[in-house]
């Protein structure tokens, strides 16, 4: 099974950026992590981290022509402002998780409302790096 994980902007700083917040993994760390428990799984990670929204418009097309199973999705600050984005997990048939390191909804009232949330299946937050593993075990058991 192929899973997708794509991570939107300023998650390339992770270990450096707001580690009170965020903590001191790096998305390399995170990607070791999920690769351990993907062969555990028997599935295929595809990692990937941009800055630029439009690329990740691009990726979630391209899982869908893929054939992956699903979308592992931290969008980061894009979750609470991207239509764009919202409309690309509904144009692709490809479910969607999503996942925060962090919880927004405990955080300012801007990071409230998730547009990736009003099309993903599922979604894990506040658990720090290790919910992308338990977002793996969700995605595993579709
Ligand atoms: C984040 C939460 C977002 O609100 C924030 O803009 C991020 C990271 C998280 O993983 O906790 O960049 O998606």
């Amino acid at each position: 099974h192929l899973i997708y994980v794509l991570n939107g902007p300023n998650l390339n700083l992770l270990g450096l950026r707001e580690p009170e917040i965020y903590g001191s993994d790096t998305l390399d760390d995170i990607a070791g992590m999920l690769e351990d428990r993907a062969r555990e799984l028997d599935c295929e990670i595809d990692m990937r981290q941009t800055n630029h929204e439009g690329v990740l418009v691009d990726w979630l097309h391209e899982a869908q022509a893929e054939g992956a199973k699903a979308v592992l999705l931290n969008a980061a600050a894009f979750t609470h402002t991207s239509i764009a984005l919202l409309d690309a997990i509904r144009a692709i048939a490809v479910p969607v998780i999503e996942v925060h390191l962090s919880d927004p909804q405990a955080r300012e009232e801007f990071r409230h409302r998730s547009y990736v949330g009003m099309a993903a299946v599922d979604e894990v937050k506040g658990m720090g790096a290790r919910g992308y593993v338990v977002a793996l075990e969700k995605a595993a058991a579709l």
